[in-house]
């Protein structure tokens, strides 16, 4: 293939995948943006392989198809609620690739750069292998924590920020050994023992964060890959790898500080880790009465309703209750009842994750808001239908500033007539912490699981 056919490859597919972005911020353009990511992907490999004439391409095919296929395998398998780990692991394939091609390329005989190419091209070695293990071991030990194999609580060592920056003076001086070394082969020793260094400290860094900031450190963790593939491109001059590399790593920074604030915590405190203690400290114990309901009760309530906005959280995903809410949905709104849905920045456990259980069970997208466009409209909602969420609908978070979460924006169900909550007991959420919303006045508890508790409330609507 000519260098110029390559070169209009790579502008399209670099195109195509800025067009995948823009599409997938949106629930109506998602599955377009995807197409377009993939149709760009399958432009950007095909353009590759043939851009370099291999000959053989018995070994490369075989791995394409061996890897295609446990790709295939594992992503139609798993679950949504453990799409987190996926995406870790995923990342750390990406920080090891870095590793791996920054080795492989310093070792190449055939890279003959000389004098100030030289040093560039070791410069990107140096940084995409240092960048690329710490994606690696941060990926897998956040994996490890989001899979419950290692433990959620932070792994607090003393004096861990002195040890994390010996680590990284320790690293820059390798850095100006390696590019000091006279040859090859003095340059492989300081390069492999910063590539151990690193490994060290990208699993460091996450062992110190608790399993509450996971999400977070898998979307700066993948930021990490992206700033790993930009750096491989540098290496491998290839214009390509170097723009995807900086969308992804640019739009992982970015998502993280939106998880940060939509959860009110500061980004830099996330990254240095020592938070997000699963079942961590209560707030002051609430007061005042939990009032159980039925079934029945809330069938009426729903029925006569004008105004209905429904809130679901991370336990709508897990009972599955996603179809039924919306078949609730159908029947309510075909009796003329204004029913909503209110979406926390940070429902769930990974960005979008309720907008796109209600997608699937197709609930129109025009009744699903952001908690910003229906905030204000509570006061005016008869029933606020709580389904399995907890931390984001903590009045808590507004009128306890000794509470863990205090200052985290959260949908304010208290202020509609009646909040019903579905939940299994009065446990409390990932945030760990208590939630005065189950022991106020004009709020009726429905137990049991939410996919059983919605079921049985469309079969008594259905009566
Ligand atoms: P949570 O606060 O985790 O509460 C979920 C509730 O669902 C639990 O209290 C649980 O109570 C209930 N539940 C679990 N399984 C259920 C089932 N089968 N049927 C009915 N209820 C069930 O969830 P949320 O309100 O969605 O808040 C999300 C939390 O995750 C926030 O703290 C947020 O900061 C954190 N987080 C989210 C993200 C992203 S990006 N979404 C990222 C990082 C952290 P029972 O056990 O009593 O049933």
């Amino acid at each position: 293939m000519t260098a110029g056919l390559v070169t209009v490859a790579y502008i399209g597919a670099s195109i195509l995948f800025i067009l995948s972005l823009g599409g997938l911020s949106n629930q109506e353009t998602a599955r377009r943006g995807n197409v377009y990511g993939i149709v760009g992907m399958a432009i950007a490999v095909a353009a590759t392989v043939f851009a370099v004439n291999i000959g053989d391409y018995t070994v490369l095919v075989a791995a394409v198809v061996i890897g295609a296929a446990i790709g295939i395998l594992v992503a139609s398998r798993v679950a949504m609620t453990q799409m987190p780990q996926l995406v870790a692991i995923l990342h750390s394939f990406v920080g090891l690739a870095a590793v791996l091609v920054g080795i492989a390329s310093y070792v190449d005989p055939r890279a003959a750069f000389l004098g100030v190419e030289k040093t560039i091209h070791e410069v990107e070695i140096f940084l995409g292998v240092f960048i690329g293990a710490i994606t690696f071991t941060g990926s897998v030990i956040a994996f490890g924590k989001l899979q419950g194999s290692i433990s959620g609580r932070p792994l607090l060592l003393p004096a861990r920020h002195a040890l994390n920056l010996v680590g990284i003076v320790v690293c820059l001086w390798l850095g100006y050994e390696f590019l000091g070394a006279a040859d090859h082969g003095a340059g492989v020793i300081p390069l492999l023992v910063m590539t151990a260094i690193a490994f060290a400290i990208g699993a460091h860094l996450v062992m110190a964060i608790g399993g509450a900031d996971m999400p977070v450190v898998v979307s700066m963790l993948n930021s990490y890959s992206g700033w790993a593939a930009a750096a491989t491109g540098f290496m491998l001059s290839n214009d390509l790898l170097i723009v995807v590399g900086a969308l992804v790593g640019s739009s992982g920074a970015i998502l993280s500080y939106i998880m940060c604030r939509a959860m009110n915590r500061h980004f830099l405190g996330v990254i240095l880790g020592g938070f997000g203690v699963a079942g961590g400290t209560a707030a002051a114990a609430a007061e005042g009465k939990v009032v159980a309901t039925t079934v029945e009760e809330t069938a009426a309530m729903l029925l006569d309703a004008r105004n209905v906005i429904i809130v679901p959280g991370y336990g709508m995903a897990v009972a599955q209750a996603q179809q039924a809410v919306s078949e609730v949905t159908s029947f309510l709104r075909a009796a003329g009842v204004n029913v909503r849905f209110g979406i926390h920045p940070v429902a769930g456990r990974l960005p979008g994750h309720m907008n796109v259980l209600l997608a699937e069970s197709k609930v129109p997208y025009d009744i699903v808001f952001e908690m910003d466009e229906l905030n204000d409209d509570f006061p005016d909602t008869d029933v606020a239908l709580v389904i399995g969420a907890n931390d984001i609908v903590n009045p808590g978070a507004q009128e306890d500033p000794e509470s863990p979460i205090a200052g985290m924006p959260v949908l304010e169900v208290w202020k509609a007539q009646t909040a019903v909550v579905l939940k299994r007991s009065m446990a409390t959420g990932y945030a760990g912490v208590d939630n005065p919303l189950f022991h106020k006045e004009n709020t009726r508890m429905l137990f049991g699981d939410a996919k059983d508790s919605v079921d049985e409330v469309l079969r008594t609507l259905k009566k």
